[in-house]
């Protein structure tokens, strides 16, 4: 079976899951982005493509919710897991803060393009969205947007570079996502993860 996890801040708490629910994974070592044992095929990918891997071949993943909607990527979901917790907010300089409803003909900062634009489309307020790769909380006080939209946990972050969170498009977790393809051929290994990973979450994770 193939599984691929996101580098990053959600990596020891996936393989950890993994590990406790008997898939016998083994980090990569090395800077490799690959390790096999005798079941498992394991792949270490950028978050942002961890649900385009999952849509087109590796049979299960972990990936944030946020980034599984910005992508829109094809797959099923059969949990949500116990990290990963933040939310998607826009946030604002602390001495210019607006309603989103007040933001037409503003320029918003963000990874999360598709989201942020969907957003504001059903709401009929007309903004500039760009896309920035990462600390996005830069932007404002460069001058370039008006607002941003990221991820906040702690809202250290925001503090830190004079930034008011405004307002919470969504809640966020870490989730599991399965490709359609394995979910029907592997029916039987699927779901007996998907099981396990349940008990121990269950239990307590
Ligand atoms: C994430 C996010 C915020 C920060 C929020 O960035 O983009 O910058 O964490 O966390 P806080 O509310 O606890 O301060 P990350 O560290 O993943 O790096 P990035 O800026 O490259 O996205």
């Amino acid at each position: 079976m193939k599984i691929v996890l996101p580098k990053g801040r959600l990596y020891d708490d996936c393989y950890r899951l993994l590990r406790k629910a008997g898939v016998n994974i083994t980090s990569p070592e090395n800077r490799k982005l690959t390790s096999r044992t005798d079941d498992y095929e394991l792949f270490i990918a950028k978050a942002f493509d961890v649900p385009v891997y999952v849509e087109h071949g590796v049979d299960i993943g972990i990936s944030g919710m946020d980034v599984l909607l910005e992508q829109g990527s094809d797959v099923l979901v059969p949990l949500e897991l116990p990290f990963g917790k933040c939310r998607l907010s826009l946030a604002m300089p602390e001495w210019n803060v607006k309603e989103p409803e007040e933001l037409e003909g503003y320029g918003i900062g963000t990874t999360y393009i598709n989201i942020v634009r969907k957003y504001f489309n059903e709401m009929g307020v007309d903004v500039e969205v760009f896309k920035l790769n990462g600390a996005v909380e830069l932007a404002p006080g460069i001058g370039i947007a008006d607002a941003i939209v990221d991820i906040v946990e702690s809202g250290n972050t925001l503090k830190a570079n004079g930034l008011v969170e405004v307002h919470k498009l969504m809640d966020i977790s870490a989730i599991l996502i399965v490709n359609r393809v394995s979910q029907k051929t592997k029916y039987e290994k699927v779901n007996s993860l998907v099981r396990n990973i349940r008990k121990v979450i269950k239990d307590g994770y």
